[in-house]
């Protein structure tokens, strides 16, 4: 039987095999491979990005962000205004940990007169991140109340005191918010270390 060389292997192919249309095909194949497995990598990379945990040199960005997410400076956040949400970014890739709620936080200004020295290491220029998720049921915390200085859950109204290190001030809630350290880099607001304590409705960690 004649011998045909496997054009996989080696060069020395025969003309039926090695003519130029199908070289040119085995090309585009081998294009078509390398390009579905590094956009499959790809994939996989920004799922990992997207449910992993916020990471010290993390950024933040608008978790209602459309397009490509950018990072927030501090001055974007207003003394006695509504919380605003965010997700951390990271800055390598460009991917919102958005895969996870309990990564989500709210960022709230709180004035140098109404914060508690012990939650002054947490805060970048009086920007705080607190979880956005109530330690009670884990409903959304949305709600600012200027009459008394408090974050609220509008589900059972609990309320939070985002000066003192998130503290429960009222409601069911059982335990204080978790809070997202913070730093301030040329501005923008970075992540300085883990949460203080488990995100949402589970126990301290
Ligand atoms: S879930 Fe927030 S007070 Fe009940």
């Amino acid at each position: 039987m004649k011998n045909i060389p496997c054009p996989a292997c080696t060069d020395a192919t025969p003309e039926t095999v090695s003519s130029p249309d199908r070289r040119k095909a085995l090309k585009s194949t081998s294009a078509l491979l390398l390009c579905s497995g590094l956009g499959l990598a790809r994939q996989v990379l920004a799922d990992d990005a997207a449910n992993s945990h916020p990471k010290v040199g993390d950024q933040l960005a608008r978790a209602d962000s459309e397009g490509r997410p950018a990072a927030m400076h501090s001055a974007e956040i207003l003394p006695n205004a509504r919380p605003v949400p965010a997700f951390p970014l990271d800055p390598a890739s460009g991917a919102m940990r958005d895969g996870s709620r309990l990564n989500k936080v709210i960022l709230i200004r709180v004035a140098p007169q109404d914060l508690h020295p012990d939650v002054q290491p947490y805060a970048a220029g009086g920007v705080l991140a607190y979880s956005s998720v109530c330690t009670h049921q884990g409903c959304e915390i949305s709600e600012w109340v200027p009459k008394d200085q408090t974050l609220m859950c509008y589900c059972h109204f609990s309320k939070f005191s985002p000066g003192r290190a998130g503290e429960v001030m009222a409601g069911p809630a059982p335990r204080t918010l978790p809070l997202l350290p913070l730093k301030e880099v040329d501005g923008v607001l970075v992540v300085a270390g883990p949460f203080t304590a488990r995100p949402g409705v589970a126990k301290s960690a």
